[in-house]
């Protein structure tokens, strides 16, 4: 089979398309046949070795959704030819761009007939990122203010979609030309994250909880908008939080602050079973800006960290 694979860590140019033999699933794998897998910028940390993944040769990619082709009596609830997708992998496991991946139990969903396999893919890291952090972390009810930071990025425009789905007023920011689109997705207030009113149009919305995708950049300001004792999910590399208690504003805010990682999600197979839920019912639509084939996932590894877009980039084999 074809997959992406580096066997040295490095820019998107280590990556290449290789003619290597079929995963072998273990007793709890199933071997699905991938139709799309998505493009996070967790997959550039592995590729560069900021964060190491387990073994080298490692095949790029976290998130897959294609068709079972193998199962067995180790994976009870799935069959042959069901439609999976997953999370979770390119780091403990071989990744996902490729044409077909061995994907553990523990981190696969069924894929709703009425949901296309881009979507899928394109939806599963990001989507179980902002359920952990507005419901697990952050227990977000209805009726409740977020703010979301970054609402045109993967996760903040799943998050946009999923704190609207809990019947939260949501607030984001985005850059003007997502604006309607995030409007279109469920946020009651959309703000230009450039503006110099920035801080004082949030904090008359008064949110109870924030997801932030800069604390470096955002803490200070999270402090100043957020309400007495205010949830804040931080989920992008921060210096800031080890030493958090030295800022002045969240401490006299007595934020409560939370750090999390999607690849420590406890119950990942049950979150996805969630998010499949309501991809089916069109209460969280997935934006998928474009497109590569294997051959071009450096460019698509590229294009994710240097080009601004709405929602995600798939590659499909
Ligand atoms: N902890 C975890 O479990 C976890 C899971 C997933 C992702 N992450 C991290 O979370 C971050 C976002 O991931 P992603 O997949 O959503 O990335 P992404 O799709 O690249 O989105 C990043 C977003 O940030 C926006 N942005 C850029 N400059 C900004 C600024 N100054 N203020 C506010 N927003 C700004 C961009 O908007 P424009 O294009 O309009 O500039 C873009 O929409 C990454 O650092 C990723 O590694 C962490």
């Amino acid at each position: 089979m074809r997959a992406v694979r580096y066997h040295d860590y490095g820019g998107p140019e280590v990556l290449g398309v290789e003619e290597i033999d079929r995963p072998d699933p273990g007793g709890h794998e199933l071997l699905v046949r991938v139709e799309a897998a998505s493009v996070n910028p967790v997959d550039t940390y592995f590729r560069e070795g900021s964060y190491e993944p387990y073994e080298l040769p490692m095949t790029s990619g976290s998130d897959v959704a294609g068709v079972v082709e193998a199962a067995g009596e180790g994976t009870p609830g799935f069959e042959e030819g069901d439609r999976v997708f997953a999370t979770g992998l390119g780091r403990d496991h071989q990744g996902t761009y490729a044409e077909y991946v061995a994907v553990p139990t523990d981190r696969v969903a069924h894929l709703p007939e009425n949901v296309a396999f881009d979507t899928g893919a394109a939806a599963a890291l990001v989507s179980v990122t902002a359920w952990r952090a507005l419901i697990d972390h952050a227990g977000l009810e209805p009726a409740e203010t977020c703010l979301i930071h970054g609402g045109s990025g993967g996760v903040g425009h799943a998050a946009v979609g999923l704190a609207a789905a809990t019947s939260a007023e949501v607030l984001t920011t985005a850059s003007p030309d997502y604006h309607d689109d995030l409007a279109d997705l469920g946020a009651d207030a959309v703000f230009d994250y450039a503006a110099d009113d920035l801080e004082e149009r949030v904090a008359e919305y008064e949110p109870t909880m924030i997801l932030d995708h800069r604390l470096d950049e955002y803490l200070d300001f999270d402090a100043s908008v957020a309400v007495q004792g205010a949830r804040v999910v931080g989920i992008g590399n921060t210096q800031s939080a080890a030493g958090w208690e030295n800022v002045p504003a969240a401490r006299g805010k007595e934020i409560d602050l939370h750090l999390m990682s999607m690849f420590n999600t406890p119950d990942l197979a049950t979150v996805l079973e969630r998010i499949a839920r309501l991809l089916a019912s069109g209460d969280l639509s997935i934006a998928i800006d474009r497109s590569y084939g294997l051959e071009d996932a450096d460019e698509a590894q590229r294009a994710v960290m240097e080009e601004s877009f709405l929602g995600k980039v798939v590659v499909e084999p």
